[in-house]
C-alpha cells in the first residue's frame, strides 16, 4: 500500500520536473517533493510503525527516490542556470541603455490654485472650511435672502435633484455656489469669523470659453464688530496682490446679489490682451473673478447674529479663473477635458 504510494509520487515528481521552465518553478518542485511537509519525509518519518518486513521495502525505495529526486533537482538547476547563461550570451544586455522613464503625476492646476488661494488667506488669518456639494433648496437660496419665485434665482441655472419623497418635501440641489457654506457656519459660530469654503459648484448653463457647468469657487467670510467695506476691499486688493502681483490691474465695481448690500465684482485685466478685448475677456479688457459684497443683515438675521451689534463682509472667487489669467489659458473646458497634454504643462 505505502509502496504504491511511493510509486506514484516518483512518476508524478519526474513528470512535474519535465516541466519546469525556471528557478523559482524549480525551488517550489524541491519544497513540494523533498521539502520537510513533503508525504515523501512524512513516509521516510514513519517507516519505524510499519512491520520489520515492509519497512525493510519501503524504507529502501523511499530512501533511493529521494537520492534520485536530488540528483534530478541538481541536474535541473545547472540546465537551467546554463540556458540563461547562453540565453545572455546570445542577446547580451546593454547596460549602458537608458532606463524606461518614469512618468510622474502633479497635482492638477485647479488643485494648485486652490492650495495657493488657501495659503494666502490662512495667512491673512482666514480659517479653511467645507460644506456639503448635494445642499437644500433652504442653504442654497432661501437663508441668503431668495425665497422662491425670487427673480434672483435666474442668477444660478440650477440642477435639482429630485428627492420630494425621501426630504418630506423639501429640495435638494447641486449647490450653485460656496454661499450656503456662510449659513452653515454662521449657524455654528458666533462672531468673530472669518473663514474661507473652497468647493466644487455646478450650474445648468451651456458652456464657452470662461463658463463650465461645473467649476469650483472659494468663498469667504468675515463677520465681527466694526467690519466695513474698507476690510473687503483691502483685504480683497491685498490677496490679488500677493497672486498676481504688483503690475496687474484690479477693478472694484458696483453688482448685485441678493445676500450681500451693497454688492460689489471685482475684475483683473486680460492677461490674453492686457485690457485691449479679445475672444477671452468678450472684448471687454477685464476678467471678472469674483462677487463679493457686505453680509445683508436679513442673512444675519435668520442666523441670529444682531445686524445692531456686528457686520460681515462675504466674497465668492471663480478658482479656474486665475489660472486663466496667469498663464493665458484660452479655454475654460480645457480643465476638465482630462487631456494630458494640457494638464502636463502645469
Ligand atoms: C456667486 O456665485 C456669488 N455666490 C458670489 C458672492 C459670494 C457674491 C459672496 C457676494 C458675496 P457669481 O455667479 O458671479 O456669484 O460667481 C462668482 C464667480 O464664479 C464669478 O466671478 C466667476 O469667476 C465664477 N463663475 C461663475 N460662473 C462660472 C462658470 N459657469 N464657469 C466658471 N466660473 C464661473
Amino acid at each position: 500500500m505505502i509502496l504504491n504510494q511511493v510509486e506514484s509520487l516518483a512518476s508524478k515528481a519526474f513528470d512535474e520536473l519535465v516541466k519546469v521552465k525556471d528557478v523559482n518553478e524549480l525551488d517550489a518542485w524541491r519544497i513540494r517533493y523533498l521539502g520537510r511537509k513533503s508525504t515523501l519525509t512524512q513516509i521516510l518519518r514513519t517507516l519505524s510503525t510499519l512491520p520489520l518486513e515492509e519497512r525493510r521495502v519501503v524504507g529502501a525505495r523511499a530512501n533511493e527516490l529521494r537520492r534520485a529526486l536530488e540528483t534530478a533537482f541538481s541536474e535541473k538547476k545547472i540546465e537551467l542556470e546554463q540556458s540563461l547563461a547562453l540565453l545572455l550570451e546570445q542577446k547580451p544586455l546593454d547596460i549602458t541603455l537608458p532606463g524606461q522613464r518614469v512618468i510622474l503625476g502633479r497635482l492638477h492646476p485647479t488643485t494648485q490654485t486652490l492650495d495657493e488661494i488657501c495659503e494666502i488667506f490662512s495667512n491673512m488669518g482666514f480659517q479653511v472650511v467645507e460644506g456639503p456639494e448635494v445642499e437644500w433648496e433652504y442653504y442654497n437660496f432661501e437663508a441668503l435672502n431668495m425665497p422662491a419665485e425670487h427673480p434672483a434665482r435666474d442668477m444660478f441655472a440650477t440642477l435639482w435633484v429630485d428627492l420630494d419623497t425621501q426630504a418630506g418635501g423639501r429640495a435638494m440641489l447641486l449647490r450653485t455656489h460656496t454661499s450656503p457654506v456662510q449659513i452653515r457656519i454662521m449657524e455654528k459660530l458666533r462672531p468673530p469669523i472669518r473663514v474661507i469654503a473652497p468647493g466644487r459648484v455646478f450650474r445648468y448653463e451651456a458652456t464657452d470659453a470662461t463658463h463650465e457647468w461645473m467649476f469650483y469657487q472659494v468663498e469667504g467670510l468675515a463677520v465681527d464688530t466694526n467690519i466695513s467695506m474698507a476690510d473687503l476691499k483691502g483685504t480683497l486688493f491685498e490677496f490679488a496682490r500677493r497672486l498676481f502681483g504688483k503690475e496687474r490691474k484690479c477693478r472694484f465695481r458696483c453688482d448685485y446679489f441678493p445676500f450681500v448690500e451693497p454688492g460689489v465684482e471685482v475684475a483683473i485685466d486680460c492677461s490674453m490682451c492686457q485690457g485691449s478685448g479679445c475672444r477671452l475677456c468678450g472684448n471687454s479688457g477685464w476678467i471678472e473673478i469674483l462677487g463679493a459684497g457686505m453680509v445683508h443683515p436679513e442673512v444675519l438675521r435668520r442666523v441670529d447674529i444682531d445686524p445692531e451689534i456686528y457686520s460681515g463682509f462675504a466674497f465668492g472667487m471663480g478658482v479656474e479663473r486665475i489660472p486663466i489669467l496667469r498663464y493665458g489659458i484660452d479655454d475654460i473646458r480645457l480643465f476638465y477635458g482630462n487631456d494630458l497634454r494640457f494638464l502636463r504643462q502645469f
